[in-house]
Order: structure tokens, then sequence, then C-alpha cells
């Protein structure tokens, strides 16, 4: 298939000439955009916030949240004064001290933005929970990292187990509560004094602790540290573009790492004008919100894309998109066809970006002053080094797939993965860090993305582990066995498919698949409910009694199922 190559424009100079810019690269330098640099005290809310009103940006447009018809706007002085009311909201009727896990449970709302900003203020750690969370979610999470606070809403706060979390001191509702044990935070917030002394912190105390999926075992929490504003501040300049004027706007929740590393940090250590819009996609309600508030900068996932281009020229029509001038996209492969669709409909290229949680920032990206294949993730972010390795660490030639790895040491990396130190040296080989995605690099220093080499499942650009989902099924009585696996989807990337053994006194029905479906739903979360269950006798495990999906897969995808010498078939 011929590959579409797109010029760049040369609307912006950051990267004009990448390979120099690559060659000669260097964190030090970087650096010395902070005062820290100097001072050594760290704390990311204040380069976020009191930094740019220190420099006389007080009055600048830091954040606009809009919900439907509902819109509030803040300055950065105004922001400022909400972080520390949080910081002392959860200081004062939480005890929250430097280093506590204080985790963030709700849906987006200015509160949300203050109060995390509030509990970096105090150096505690925030643990973001994406909303669609149920019970068992919530629980497994904040157990494994002893969570001291939790900050929730009316809607959400009976889904937080908290006879089962011991270690858990304080529920903060934002909205009405009458449990005299729970702190209202509006109440307390309205009282709060409007200053606070920030905790300084050193370069590599916690930050951040986002919770991801693997292909085995429960969610893993990973830690990331102050230091990784470096370079959610540089990927900020140099691949979102942004610049002081733009009215920038991601799509990502905070509980997922976009929604923090680029919904929150890279705009405001950049000073932008950071949007965030609540409530639910709809073409309507997304391209109304580019119209009404100016966007010039988006930063959106492919699913999204594919929705928007699905719903078609009409509804398209009905607004002016022409604040735009940069768009970007992460967490799946970007099609071909999107990115041609970008050009079409926006007269502008769609940038794709590669990174993980793990990650913490960008890693590879299409740099606005680079030529775009479409298809292609483009090249590795300046300060970061990638390869194709094979499976003992040896580099592979240009147009080999292998896997693809990082070489440690970029300053947003993880450092750790809480409370599991043998999952985090399981993702090295040597000095390289290995993403779990197979790739090849082209002859031009291209990044072309194949598939995960794990079993982990991305539906509508979130991440999935199978193993949280198959434990979640085998619960439900008639579940005898589950395996899942992430069937490919022309909208979602992939969709959940659930294959399951029932139990003897069980019948297979219609009516027991919606019922599975809706346990899991209400149970784990919305976007890990399988979308697809088949029945199945018995299904193909090892003799160890594991469940092996790449079986289920290959059956599904009607493919060889390869080197069966593992499989129990008794
Ligand atoms: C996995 C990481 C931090 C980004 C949001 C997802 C997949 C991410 C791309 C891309 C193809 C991508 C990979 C990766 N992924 N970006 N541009 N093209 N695949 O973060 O939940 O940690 O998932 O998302 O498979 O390993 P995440």
């Amino acid at each position: 298939m011929k590959v579409q190559h797109y010029k760049a424009t040369d609307q912006n100079p950051n990267l004009n000439d990448y390979d120099k810019v690559y060659e000669n690269f260097n964190w030090d330098e970087i650096e010395k955009n902070f005062s820290w640099s100097e001072t050594n005290k760290f704390n990311m809310a204040y380069e976020c916030i009191d930094k740019h009103v220190e420099d006389g940006y007080g009055d600048k447009t830091a954040f606009i949240y809009k919900n439907d018809d509902e819109k509030s706007t803040y300055t950065f002085k105004d922001m400022q004064i909400a972080s520390n009311k949080a910081a002392n909201v959860l200081k004062n009727e939480a005890g929250v001290e430097k280093g506590d896990r204080v985790f963030i449970f709700m849906a987006r709302s200015p509160e949300l933005y203050f109060s995390l900003l509030g509990t970096l203020k105090l150096g505690a750690i925030v643990g973001p929970l994406f909303e669609a969370f149920m019970e068992k979610a919530v629980k497994d999470r904040m157990e494994n990292s002893d969570a001291k606070v939790i900050i929730t809403t009316p809607e959400l706060v009976g889904r937080i187990p908290v006879d089962d979390l011991p270690n858990l001191e304080k529920v903060v509702v934002v909205g009405e509560t009458d449990n005299n044990d729970q702190v209202d935070f509006n109440a307390a917030f309205d009282k709060a004094s409007e200053d606070f002394d920030i905790e300084w912190l050193d370069k590599e105390d916690g930050m951040i602790l986002h919770y991801t999926s693997g292909s085995t075992g429960q969610p893993k929490g990973v830690l990331h540290v102050q230091y990784a504003m470096v370079q959610q501040y540089i990927t900020g300049k140099y691949v979102l573009d942004l610049k002081e004027d733009d009215v920038y706007w991601c799509t990502a929740d905070p509980g997922w790492v976009t929604g923090t590393s680029y919904g929150i940090f890279a705009p405001w250590l950049n000073r932008a004008t950071n949007v965030v819009v609540g409530g639910r996609f709809s073409p309507e309600s997304w391209y109304g919100a580019i119209d009404e508030l100016n966007i010039t900068i988006w930063y959106s996932a492919p699913t999204a894309l594919r929705m928007l281009m699905g719903a078609g020229d009409e509804v398209l029509k009905q607004y002016d998109l022409s604040s735009l001038r940069h768009i970007l996209s992460v967490g799946e492969p970007l099609n071909p066809e999107v990115v041609k669709w970008g050009m079409d409909v926006f007269n502008l290229r769609i940038h794709d970006t590669w990174w993980m949680t793990e990650t913490g920032a960008h890693m590879i990206t299409n740099f606005p002053a680079m030529d775009i294949k479409a298809g292609s993730m483009g090249k590795p972010v300046p300060g970061v080094e990638a390869a194709i390795i094979d499976d003992s660490g040896n580099e592979l030639p240009a147009n080999r797939m292998g896997n693809l790895a990082l070489k440690s040491g970029w300053p947003a990396m993880m450092r750790e993965v809480w409370k599991n130190k043998p999952k985090y040296d399981s993702y090295f080989v040597g000095e390289w860090y290995v993403s779990g995605d197979s790739a090849y690099k082209d002859e031009d220093g291209y990044y072309w993305f194949q598939g995960r080499v794990d079993d982990v499942i991305m539906t509508a650009g979130e991440r999935v582990g199978p193993f949280e989902i198959e434990s979640k099924l085998v619960e439900h009585p008639a579940v005898q066995e589950a395996g899942v696996i992430g069937k490919p989807d022309p909208v979602r990337g992939e969709i959940v498919k659930a294959f399951i053994a029932l139990r003897e006194e069980y019948d297979e029905s219609g009516e027991l698949k919606e019922e599975i479906r809706v346990f899991v739903k209400e149970g784990l979360a919305a976007h890990a409910a399988p979308r697809e269950i088949e029945f199945k006798d018995k299904l193909p495990k090892t003799r160890s009694g594991k469940i092996m999906r790449r079986v289920l897969k290959a059956w599904e995808l009607n493919l060889d199922a390869g080197d069966l010498s593992s499989m129990d078939d008794d």
C-alpha cells in the first residue's frame, strides 16, 4: 500500500531541524527553564500555577471549564487561590501530609482540578480514579496504595468500600453530605484561607500514581515523580506546540495519564489556557466546544476522531472550526483514513503521538515541523532514545519488526510500580525499557506500530487488562472459567470479548449473556464489560492451567493458533 506523506508547514520553528535539535539536545539545558535548577525546591503545582502569578500573569486565563450550557473561567490568580483553599481543606479537615496517597474519584469539574493541585501543594501523591470505576476497581487500587484520603462526589461515594479499607482515614465529598464522618468540601472550601505555604519537595519525590492494567495480575500503580515536569514541559512546547495565546483542549479524563500529563501539567507548565469539557461525547458538544471557545490546539484519540468522521459532514457544517491550528492524537493506532479526513475537513494534519502510562510523557511523535507519513507514529522526541530490539535486547536493523524499546533514563519515566519491585524489574532488558508493543522503524527513522506483544486490550483508547475482567467474570455464579481478548473493531480499535465456559447447572442463553455483561459493568467498570460473549464447552489451557488467550484470539480471527505444545488437550 502506498504511504501518504503530508508535508510539514513552517508555522512552527521548534524542531524545524529535527536532526540538529535531536543531536544537540540535553536535559540540563531544559532544566534551566525552572527556578529549581538553582533552588532545588520542587513542586509541580507551583510550577503550573503560582510561578505564573509571580511572573505577572495572574490575570491571564488559565482554565475554562465547560459542561453543556455551564461555563466558568479562571485566571492563574483564581487558580492559585482555589488550589490554596483546597490544600487548606485537605490539610485541616483531612490531615493530609507529604507523601500520603490521596485519591480523586470524580467526574471532571473545576473542583477536581482545584483539589488535584491542592493535593500536590501539600506534597502528597495524587491517585486519580476514573469515574466509571465500580466498587472492586476502586477497592483494589486504594488498598494497594494504602490510600489515606479520597475526594469524591455524592454520586460516587457509595462505591467506596470504606469498611474494607482500614488505612482510609477521610472521605471528602464535593457536594451534599449529611454524614458527619465525611468532610463537606464545599463548606470547608468557602471558609478556608486563601494563603498556603507550599510544601517543597525533592526532584525524586513521588507526585502521581496512575493505576494501569497489564495482561497478568492486578492493576499496577505506576509512580511518577516531580522531575517528570521537565519532559512534560518541553514536549508541551515541541509536540503540542503550546504558545501563550493558545486555547488548548485535551479531551482525556484525568483518570488516565493523558488527562494529567497533557490535560493538566503540560499546558499549565507552558502557561497556556487549558480547556476542560465535562459531560458525554457527542459530535455536537465537541464541535460546539471548539467553535464556542475558539480552541486552537486539540489533543484527542483515534476512537473519538473516527466517531466524528462517522457522524458525517452535515453536523460538521453547522460549526465554525477555523480557530484550530494544530491537532494531535494518542492511545491507539491513528489510521491513515483518519489523517486524510483531517486534511479534508480541517485542512490540518492530525499528529499521532505514542507513549504509555509508564513513560509519563511523549516518547515517539509527529512534530509540527516534520513531514508526516500517515500511519506512522513519527520519531523519538529529543532526549529519548528508541530502538527495535529482539527478546535478548539486541537492536534490529531498519524494517524488521520487534519489541519497541526505550533507553532508560528519560525524566518522566515511572520510578516504581507501587509495592511491586519484581513487576517493575520485569519491564527491563539490560538498559532497555521494553514497552510491550511491537513495531518497526523504517529507513528514515519513522516508527510504525504493529500491535501489543501481550494480551492487553485497548478499547476506545482505554487500556484494560484481561485478567481483571476474567477475575470479575468468574465471580459470577454461572461462570466456570473465562478468557478475555480484544477483538478488532472499526470504531473502538478493539472491543472486549469474553469466552466463557458455564458451570454445568447453567444453560446458555441471551439473557444470561446480558446478565453477565451487566455483572461486570456494575462490579468493575462500564468500559471493561464484554461487548461480546461467546459460550464454549471448554477453554484452551496450558498444562499449568493458564487460559491461552492467544488461542482464543486465533479462533476469533480464524488464524492458525501457532505452537500448541503447551496446551492441555485432554
Ligand atoms: C498503550 C499504552 C499514554 C497514552 C494513552 C494510552 C497504545 C498509545 C499509541 C499510538 C498506537 C498506541 C500502545 C501503548 N498506544 N499510543 N499513537 N499508536 N498505539 O496509555 O493506557 O498506558 O496504554 O497504548 O499499545 O503500549 P496507556
